[in-house]
């Protein structure tokens, strides 16, 4: 639903994006993950024809961004970062005037309206100004008027971004019912939490180009194996713990440099911390602390954007 090849865009001599290349199937999610300035809102405006590529090509609903740009736009919703709603207007008052503008019939406009209203509860506060709205409705209202004309294909640049975490949790229900009904969304966010929980496939961006790209899972796997951690009570046992460790081990097992721990690559599985307990308790030897840590996206974040922004 969504294809680009070598997209990119510069603002004078800076680049902001550079050879974008994406490819996201009907019905899956693409979460574009990067830091501030990253060219995340440059790909997405290019996207939804806003912006003119400077080169490379990007079709979406099979239709290209720049040659059949109102074609693009008549399958596409977007809602911004910025929310694009009048203050002054009731919740009710945006929706409708949203859905004329979008060539609705007035009537067609009323009941799609209310239908969006109910779905992300607003109907109470349908009626009253959206500047007297909490930061989570007005990103609701905002994804609700990107849904009036009922888009294929659904862009949302941070849509929680400054919200709190129980909106967020709110939002992040609305957008994957909204998948399982069959929109394809492309998602940007900053937050490695929210591309783990929505995406199917996660490119990280930074500097204009993507780093690393793969479903969450590859991701995290890409960047190591989960880990086993263990404190002792006496640090005398140390040596005839590593040998039990080992046992159990994907790889070397390490002594941790403040003493008393010992830590070690294993492959997850279930009742695998008991049975090290249980060995290790056979043995006569006490356990003070003990934790499995699996890679997170945040490893592959700072794996991929690290060194590049010390650099
Ligand atoms: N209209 C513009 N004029 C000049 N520079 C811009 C403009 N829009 C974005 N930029 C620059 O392009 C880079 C990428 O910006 P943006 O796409 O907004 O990143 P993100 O959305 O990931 O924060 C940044 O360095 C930003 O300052
Ligand atoms: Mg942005």
């Amino acid at each position: 639903m969504i294809e680009a090849c070598g997209l990119a865009k510069s603002f004078g001599s800076a680049a902001a994006v550079t050879g974008l290349d994406l490819s996201v199937p009907a019905g899956t999610t693409l979460c574009l993950l990067g830091p501030n300035g990253a060219g995340k809102t440059t790909a997405v405006r290019m996207l939804t024809t806003l912006l003119r590529p400077d080169a490379g090509w990007a079709r979406v609903a099979g239709h290209d961004v720049v040659a059949e740009s109102r074609l693009v736009r008549r399958h596409i919703g977007l809602s911004g970062q910025y929310a694009s709603v009048d203050e002054c207007l009731t919740g009710r008052a945006n929706l409708i005037m949203i859905g004329e503008l979008s060539r609705l019939p007035r009537r067609a406009a009323k009941r799609r309206a209310a239908e969006l209203l109910a779905r992300f509860d607003l109907e109470r506060a349908a009626g009253r100004a959206v500047r007297t709205y909490s930061g989570g409705m007005r990103r609701r209202l905002d994804l609700a008027a990107s849904l009036l004309g009922q888009p294929s294909v659904l862009f949302l640049d941070e849509p929680t971004t400054g919200l709190d975490p129980r909106s967020r949790l709110t939002l992040w229900d609305i957008i994957r019912g909204l998948v399982s009904a069959g929109t394809t969304v492309l998602l940007t966010t900053q937050y490695l939490e929210e591309a783990d929980q929505l995406a199917d496939r996660i490119c990280v961006i930074d500097g204009g180009r993507v780093t690393a790209a793969g479903s969450p899972a590859e991701l995290k796997a890409g960047i190591g194996s989960a880990h086993l951690r263990l404190v002792l009570c006496e640090a005398a046992a140390l040596g005839r713990a590593a040998g039990i460790l080992a046992r159990h081990a994907a790889g070397p097992v390490r002594r941790l440099p403040a003493g008393g721990g010992l830590e070690v690559p294993v492959v997850p599985r279930g009742g695998l911390v008991t049975e090290v307990v249980r060995a290790l308790d056979a043995a006569g030897i006490r356990v003070d602390d003990i934790a499995l840590r699996q890679p997170t996206l945040d490893d592959v974040f700072h794996a991929v954007t690290g060194p590049e922004r010390a650099a």
